[in-house]
């Protein structure tokens, strides 16, 4: 007989991540420079050129282990977001920060709220802890209907995951909306607002550091691995109330952030005027693809983020392997339940170019194919 796991697990499947760069090179030959990989939400400009140099000052350090409590970059952001080093708790990626409040606060038979569609880890991390993934259906124009999320409340109510905006829609929720979530969340439950996107959003907002430590239950998770081009690095942080963090530190493996990730961060931090050129790129490539979804007819959702999720009408899977055979990687929304829509994030110019362009060739030639 084999060691049994957790019963939990029955439930779960790996999670589905977008797939990587290497797969296509071995699954289609191509070379690794040639592929345009617009699946993961990635920044195709990359990181801050001024990173490589911090590295290669630092590579006497490798030998040991990082700081644990992760120093500097700890000082810039909490000068950046004027808050005390207290408020914050970093991880490796929000994807562990978000394990960490499912370890630190879901239990067997305990409710996770979250809507749908949305970032999937959420529910990994529930079901993983022995909990209830409670979904909440969004609007019929994927809007997240707030006073539905707080109706789901029960008294076995956790936690409430918030991705705002959401992935895979963009949407960014209005300010009134944040506020009624913030205000009606009771004290006994943990409101989690992922901000992974939110320096995409372009105009004025409210300001959500000040709304989250106005209370005692509201952590909000930002990342190094979205605007600021550090994926590869793994370096998340979470902005809460003194308790939340001291709880999710207990289950926190100490050495979690190596100190060259750390290194990257303060150095992405200080160089603004690359995260400006980034987010100006953000801007322009999205309004290409917006004119291009236009032209072809496909409804999509104006984004506060740095991808697009359109309906197109037809098979996204089909889709997806269309612009594989042109190496260029697309999420199919059905991954997401959504077997029409496609995601896709914004590149460089020349990226979003021909992702245009072969748009435009791929549903030609399917529409030829119909006839
Ligand atoms: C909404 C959301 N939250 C968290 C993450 C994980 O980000 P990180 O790289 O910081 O672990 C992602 C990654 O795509 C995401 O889309």
């Amino acid at each position: 007989m084999s060691v049994r796991a957790k019963e939990a697990l029955d439930q779960l499947q790996p999670y589905k991540a977008a797939a990587t760069i290497e797969s296509v090179v071995r699954g289609y030959g191509y070379a690794r420079e040639d592929i345009i990989k617009l699946e993961g939400n990635e920044n195709r400009m990359g990181a801050s050129p001024k990173i490589a140099g911090a590295l290669a000052r630092m590579s006497q350090e490798y030998s040991y282990y990082p700081d644990l409590n992760v120093t500097l970059l700890r000082e810039k952001l909490a000068a950046m977001h004027g808050i005390s080093g207290e408020n914050l708790i970093f991880g490796n990626g929000s994807f562990e920060l978000i394990s960490l409040i499912a370890n630190a606060y879901i239990g067997r038979g305990d409710e996770a709220i979250s809507v749908t569609p949305s970032f999937n880890w959420y529910y990994n991390v529930t079901i993983m802890n022995e909990g209830i993934f409670c979904e909440v259906s969004t609007r019929d124009d994927l809007t997240i209907d707030v006073e539905s999320v707080i109706d789901h409340v029960t008294d076995k109510t956790k936690v409430i995951f918030i991705c705002n905006p959401n992935n895979p829609t963009g949407h960014l929720l209005p300010e009134d909306d944040l506020r009624y979530l913030v205000e009606n969340t009771p004290d006994s439950v943990l409101l989690v607002i992922d901000e992974a996107y939110l320096d995409f959003h372009s105009s004025d907002y409210v300001d959500t550091v000040r709304l989250a430590l106005s209370k005692s239950n509201v952590i909000l998770l930002r990342t190094f691995s979205k605007s600021y081009g550090l994926a590869s690095f793994r370096v998340g942080y979470g902005i809460a109330f003194g308790e939340i963090i001291s709880n999710m530190s207990k289950v926190k493996c100490p050495p979690n952030i190596s100190m060259p990730a750390q290194v990257a961060a303060v150095t992405a931090l200080e160089d603004r005027e690359y995260l400006q050129k980034v987010l100006d790129n953000n801007r322009i490539g999205l309004q290409l693809y917006y004119e291009a979804f236009e032209a072809l007819g496909f409804d999509y959702i104006k984004s506060s983020t740095n991808f697009v999720f359109a309906h197109t009408g037809l098979d996204a899977n089909l889709l997806k392997e269309e612009f594989l055979k042109r190496a260029i990687m697309i999420r199919s929304g059905s991954d997401y339940g959504y077997n029409e829509w496609i995601r896709i994030s914004v590149g460089t110019y020349e990226d979003n170019l021909r992702v245009v362009s072969a748009l435009h060739e791929i549903v030609q030639d399917i529409k030829t194919r119909e006839i």
